[in-house]
């Protein structure tokens, strides 16, 4: 039966809810999300439930992870909505600061980021990570979770908090779940709404390219020549590519070949207004 969560709108409040789960010895895993949960989401919400005893969902549209000229403004907010769909997976507490919560007057610190964060998202978004890092280690610390869980579909941002939380001793293991995709192979996401219907019927070629890409990589093409029909053959379907490119699904590094380690093709493209992002294993 569906248990409504209990929702917290304070540090304070959150931190008085898993300070008496931990006296009682229980587990507590944390799912950061800023809303509009769908099946991605409540995928990792299930995860989280597996790993602990109790599950805490953080709610939060965090400002500082977007630019003046993109949608912090227009990102959907649907708290009521999330809070039912949390309900029906028997989460535990909905942690839903507002902006002052998070960041008070005065607020001036920042992490500061180097490795996997650099290069790719960074290209385009290069206040993006500093935004993520940051919020993140705040909603760690904040809550005190044995284990936070994120999805594969951001995987920069996988390697980028797993990094963070690494080098600044934060007490948390940071778990990843691969991608949940819509039956046509796109990758869920929020912004997938923003999509036109003529749009959304063409995004699936950015997954469908990125398959083919590696199915060419494994049978021996070269990988610079694969990464050029993708990126030709996205235009041509009338995406514009920020990126479509081959790392070290370590740490992003740059790779000229199939021994050079475990490959990760990660790609973002744009169609219209809507950017979409993807990422596979080799
Ligand atoms: O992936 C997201 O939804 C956000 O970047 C996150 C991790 C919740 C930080 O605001």
């Amino acid at each position: 039966m569906a248990r409504k969560p209990a929702i917290v709108h304070t540090v304070k409040s959150l931190r008085a809810r898993v300070a008496a789960w931990r006296k009682a010895g229980e587990k507590v895993a944390l799912v950061p999300t800023m809303g509009a949960l769908h099946s991605g989401h409540l995928a990792l919400v299930e995860e989280a439930r597996r790993k602990a005893r109790r599950v805490v969902v953080s709610i939060f549209v965090n400002p500082t992870q977007f630019a003046p000229s993109e949608d912090f403004t227009r990102y959907p907010r649907t708290l009521k909505d999330d809070v039912r769909k949390l309900a029906d997976l028997d989460t535990d507490l909905v942690f839903a600061p507002d902006i002052p919560e998070m960041y008070p007057t005065g607020f001036c610190t920042k992490v500061t980021l180097g490795g996997p964060a650099e290069d790719l998202e960074s290209v385009a978004r290069p206040h993006f990570f500093g935004g993520v890092a940051t919020v993140v280690c705040k909603l760690l610390l904040q809550c005190g979770a044995d284990f936070a869980v994120f999805g594969e579909k951001d995987y920069q941002q996988l390697l980028v908090v797993r990094t963070m939380a690494r080098d600044l001793d934060v007490p948390c293991v940071i778990h990843g779940l691969a991608t949940i995709r819509e039956a046509d192979g796109l990758a869920m996401s929020s912004r997938n709404t923003y999509l036109s219907a003529e749009h959304r019927a063409v995004a699936p070629v950015l997954y469908r390219n990125l398959i083919d890409t590696a199915i060419h990589i494994r049978e021996g093409s070269s990988i610079a020549w694969a990464l050029r029909e993708a990126r030709s053959n996205l235009s041509m379907s009338g995406f514009r590519v920020d990126y479509f490119e081959a790392r070290n699904a370590i740490d992003l590094s740059p790779i000229n070949s199939l021994g050079d380690g475990p490959i990760r093709l990660l790609a973002a493209a744009w169609l219209g207004k809507t950017r979409l992002i993807d990422n596979i294993p080799v």
